[in-house]
């Protein structure tokens, strides 16, 4: 196991469940040492890589060094070939109740603009492996557009999103107004940007903000089952997937189509495909070799 050492890794060797009780709030991988996240791999064949925000006391307010250490820890999961997808998740009360309120509280518009304020945190949205956010209590303002930039959102049946912006006298500013309204549509985006209330995980689900709903102690249990159902297949294929459907966001009908096909025409040069076809054919589970 390349990741883990000392204090963190009786943690990590519970490969499942809610690792909300952790002792520590300081992981150590073999590269970065972590002050406001938990980071390890999860699921039989630690394939998962694990990001828990670990601010609890400020319900995971996303401070920039957080958001800075999250990137970090991106970046060494995509390095990691064995990692093929990634589970994000915060506490049982809250994923994250927004950007930190206080750190922006005396931020002046030269600061933002000229300081290029929140520009990392888009390295969550460019993530190549499949990212899955478990999402418990609250996500709120930076919080719920920190789960709409993953690929896949779980809720706990207790879950709340939101993008209470308004009420700071703000708005959103890491995508909440584009990925909330492509995500549930016009109307509700614009009731909730515009009134800053907040919907239930069931809402949620029944608007398409998220896909699945299960019971707050299962949530995190389940994107891990989840993330090592993905991480079973090609990650190069995978790899190819993920980016054909984000081409739905960004691309006319006809373009989208074209990119589709160029990746699924490219498929046909690699060996998964082959092993997955001949697979099947013989009756035989395949064996990606992500190749
Ligand atoms: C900083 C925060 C915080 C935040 C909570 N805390 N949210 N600190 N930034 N976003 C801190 C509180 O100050 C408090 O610490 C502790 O967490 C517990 O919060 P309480 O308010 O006491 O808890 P509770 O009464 O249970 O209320 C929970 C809550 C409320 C409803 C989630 O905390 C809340 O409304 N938070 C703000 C939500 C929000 O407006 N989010 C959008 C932020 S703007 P202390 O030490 O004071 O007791 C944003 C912009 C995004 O995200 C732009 C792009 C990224």
């Amino acid at each position: 196991m390349a990741l883990m050492r000392g204090v963190a890794v009786a943690w990590l060797l519970g490969s499942r469940g809610l690792p909300f009780a952790a002792a520590t709030a300081r992981a150590s991988t073999a590269g970065a040492q972590y002050q406001h996240i938990l980071v390890g791999k999860k699921g039989e064949k630690e394939n998962v890589g694990f990001i828990q925000l670990n601010r609890t006391k400020a319900l995971n307010a996303l401070c920039d060094s957080l958001m800075k250490e999250v990137s970090q820890a991106l970046d060494e999961f995509e390095n990691d070939p064995a990692i093929g997808a990634i589970v994000i998740t915060g506490s049982e009360k809250a994923f994250a109740a927004g950007a930190d309120i206080k750190e922006m509280e005396n931020k002046t518009f030269q600061e933002c603009y000229g300081g290029n304020f929140l520009s990392q945190w888009n390295r969550v949205a460019t993530t190549k492996k499949p990212v899955i956010a478990a999402v418990n209590g609250y996500a709120l303002g930076g919080g719920c557009e920190l789960a709409m930039m993953c690929d896949i959102i779980y809720a706990g049946d207790k879950a709340q999103f939101g993008q209470p912006e308004i009420l700071l006298g703000t708005i959103p500013g890491a995508g909440g107004t584009q990925r909330l309204t492509k995500a549930v549509g016009k109307s509700l985006a614009m009731e909730m940007v515009l009134t800053g209330d907040r919907i239930s995980a069931q809402e949620a689900k029944a608007s398409g903000l998220v896909s699945k709903i299960y019971p707050a102690a299962q949530v995190v249990d389940e994107a891990i089952r989840c993330g090592e159902k993905i991480a079973f297949n090609s990650k190069l294929i995978t790899a190819m997937a993920k980016e054909a459907i984000n081409g739905a966001f960004e691309l006319t009908l006809a373009e989208g189509n074209r990119l589709e096909k160029h990746l699924f025409h490219s498929t046909f040069s690699t060996s998964d495909r082959k092993e997955g076809m001949s697979a099947f054919v013989e009756k035989r589970k395949a064996n990606f070799t992500d190749q």
